[in-house]
């Protein structure tokens, strides 16, 4: 018999059951729904609302419920709908009369906002501690390659000089920006909800504060309308998943193309590549493929969350409960795309030479050809045009800037002189770019410096 059969004469539906259970998937919270049920009581009992000894009798048998939990001894069923219906009737089971006493004061409005803030709270922490080991493993790879040449692009056409370190720094850069994301979405649900009721709080004389604290909130929220349904922080979490899928799926998309025979920057290592089922020679770098892909996938929970809450009334709405579904998957999804991303990159083999060779064909020095030119005393769109000339000259001719000679520079402008070689070697262009933020070794170290002390 359903908890709230009181005002209805027929069972419900099959099917309606398994519309309307949500069992399933919200299972996870048990942990939560648990503790938080734990707390409840324990102010139920400390304010005189219900007798001290059943609130130690509560507290106490969903301690040994929790204990059955975790030994994975508990089977919940449809029949009790929810997460909170379940431990209830468990509760209940178990020891009767007391049981009953527990969802006074109490609605599962408020109840489901609690287990999922607790739940989604420590879900960050986790997400947190992967991104970390991501840019430390981009950190670790970067220290080895602060002088390994290569082209940045732009248009993906090779535009200036830049290293495997500082080029690779900039997702380390995305990725420490994610991390304050997710940290401002766990500072800002840390208010509890508890106490708000179905929606409009209680006459009961309830001690929200004390709730709050127990559950490791800073505060009790302030009205209980939004109390029960706000789900920002589902949508909040969802988008700072959204982004930092979108900064691994720009970087999947690098890894595709660089290990690529036309790039060949780099090779996977085997343990983190596929082979083709008809193709003997193929290796494939599926796991970055799939990244790529299920970015989508978390895409697609945020706009569905968005959607669901787009035309609520206040305040709880049975709609909500398709919630869950989507921050779980976006959640699980992330976590699965981290746990490989990292080992993968870890492991798979820099091509230095092929970077090398790319730095050198790409005409990359150009900008500093012309900055040779501004140095010796011609204005910059002047040397623009004189560099551009030359480089003209040297794609009809099959050459490269390193490899003119004075006369043929000559021919463009008397300008030029020997020192002009030295200036356009792509280590003195490399080390030139001093700037902080630039692609100078000292000052990619720096920046490695400061993001691992950031992720401390
Ligand atoms: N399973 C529900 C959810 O996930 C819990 C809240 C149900 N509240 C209600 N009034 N039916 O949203």
């Amino acid at each position: 018999m359903k908890l709230w059969s009181g005002r209805f004469e027929k069972n419900t539906d099959k099917l309606v059951d398994s519309l309307n259970a949500s069992i399933s998937y919200d299972q996870r919270m048990y942990e939560e729904d648990i503790t938080g049920s734990m707390a409840h009581a324990a102010m139920l009992g400390a304010q005189g609302i219900i007798p001290q000894s059943e609130a130690d009798l509560i507290v106490k048998t969903l301690g040994e419920i929790l204990e059955d939990c975790r030994a994975g001894k508990i089977e919940f069923t449809e029949e009790n709908e929810d997460i909170h219906m379940n431990v209830e009737v468990l509760l209940t089971e178990r020891i009767g009369a007391a049981g009953k006493r527990l969802h006074t004061a109490r609605s599962r409005n408020d109840q489901v906002a609690v287990d999922l803030k607790m739940y989604l709270r420590n879900e960050i922490g986790d997400l947190q501690e992967k991104v970390k080991k991501l840019i430390s493993a981009i950190c670790d790879k970067a220290q080895l390659h602060l002088e390994s040449i290569m082209p940045g692009y732009t248009h993906l056409q090779r535009a200036q000089p830049s290293t495997f370190a500082h080029y690779t720094m900039a997702y380390a850069e995305m990725l420490t920006r994610d991390l304050g994301r997710l940290s401002d979405c766990k500072a800002r649900l840390n208010q509890c909800p508890l106490g708000s009721g179905a929606m409009g709080g209680t006459t009961y004389p309830i001690d929200r504060f004390m709730t709050a604290k127990a559950l490791g909130f800073d505060k009790p929220t302030e009205n209980s309308i939004d109390g029960v349904s706000d789900r920002d922080y589902v949508l909040e979490l969802a988008s700072a998943l959204s982004i930092l899928m979108m900064h691994l799926s720009r970087f999947s998309e690098e890894i595709i193309l660089w290990a690529s025979y036309e790039f060949g920057f780099i090779s996977l290592d085997d343990a983190y590549a596929t082979g083709s089922s008809i193709m003997p020679q193929k290796k494939n770098p599926d796991i970055a493929e799939l990244v790529r892909g299920k970015t989508g996938r978390v895409y697609g929970d945020l706009m569905g969350l968005l959607t669901v809450m787009k035309g609520l009334p206040l305040a709880y709405n049975k709609d909500m409960q398709e919630d869950k579904e989507a921050i779980f998957d976006a959640v699980d999804t992330v976590s699965l795309c981290l746990d490989v991303f990292t080992p993968m990159y870890e492991t798979m083999t820099v091509r230095v030479d092929k970077l090398r060779r790319a730095a050198a064909e790409g005409f990359i020095n150009a900008t500093d050809c012309a900055d040779y030119l501004v140095k010796q005393g011609m204005p910059f769109r002047d040397a623009y045009t004189c560099v551009g000339k030359l480089v003209h000259y040297c794609i009809e001719q099959g050459k490269t800037l390193e490899t003119l000679s004075l006369d043929e520079y000559h021919a463009v402008s008397p300008v030029f002189d020997e020192g002009m070689y030295q200036a356009i070697d792509l280590m003195t262009c490399l080390k030139g770019r001093m700037v902080p933020g630039g692609p100078a070794p000292e000052m990619v170290q720096k920046h490695i410096d400061h993001t691992r002390a950031a992720i401390k």
